[in-house]
């Protein structure tokens, strides 16, 4: 079996630009990489990525917006990490389930326990082997995401950085939670640092955590 990372924090914490140099320096040291987010991952999980962060759906229930996260992680398991994970591959995926609690249980309030079936429905037996979360303060975190969004040309995906001051609060606090309750599965780097500093971080404990080739 490969090996499964998933990354996950506040918006504008750097997993994506983290994520990418983590790839690099994996498969110069020889690992088979799998690079992939969510919601995404796939032609279907793509198009509902699509529906769900586009600003224009402000109308869109919570119950809603669970299931169609739900939705794309059963296509992108099914299609893409699951069989990646069969073939000995390294796995990084920015965000997983854990976004799920946090932004749809702790941020929007739905029944965390409700949240928890569904996520294995969704994902089956594909459980992460190991969690970075990066950390960094919520005023941070918005200030990166806005500069980001407003340096763009891309479709815009800002539906969750519209969310209030106080609803990103409380998705730092669950992603706090959650590694509090999993000590082994998560880790927790700072992420408030420079891309050099956090990088070398991340790099320095993944090399302890990760099974030899
Ligand atoms: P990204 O900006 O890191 O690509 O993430 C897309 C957005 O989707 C981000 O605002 C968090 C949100 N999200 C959820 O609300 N629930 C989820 O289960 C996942 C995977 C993402």
């Amino acid at each position: 079996m490969g090996f499964f990372i998933t990354f996950e924090g506040i918006e504008g914490c750097g997993k994506t630009t983290q994520i990418r140099r983590v790839a690099e320096w994996l498969s110069a040291d020889g690992y088979e990489v799998v690079v992939t987010r969510e919601p995404g991952g796939c032609p279907i999980a793509d198009a509902i990525r699509a529906i769900l962060l586009d600003a224009r759906n402000s109308s869109m229930v919570p119950l809603a917006e669970l299931l169609l996260y739900a939705a794309a992680r059963a296509q992108h398991v099914a299609e893409v990490i699951a069989p990646a994970l069969a073939a000995g591959k390294v796995v990084l995926c920015d965000r997983f389930t854990d976004s799920t609690l946090t932004y749809q249980g702790y941020g929007r309030g739905l029944d965390r326990e409700l949240i928890g079936h569904l996520n294995t429905l969704a994902a089956g037996t594909v459980k992460p082997d190991l969690t970075v979360i990066l950390d960094c303060p919520v005023e941070l975190g918005l200030s990166r995401a806005m500069t980001r969004i407003n340096g763009t040309t891309a479709a815009r995906e800002e539906r969750f950085e519209q969310e209030s001051r106080l609803f990103h609060e409380r998705i730092h606090d669950g992603f706090l939670a959650l590694a509090a309750v999993e000590p082994d599965r998560f880790v927790l780097v700072d992420g408030s640092r420079g891309i050099e500093e956090t990088g070398a971080a991340i790099r320095e404990m993944l090399t302890r955590r990760l099974p030899r080739r």
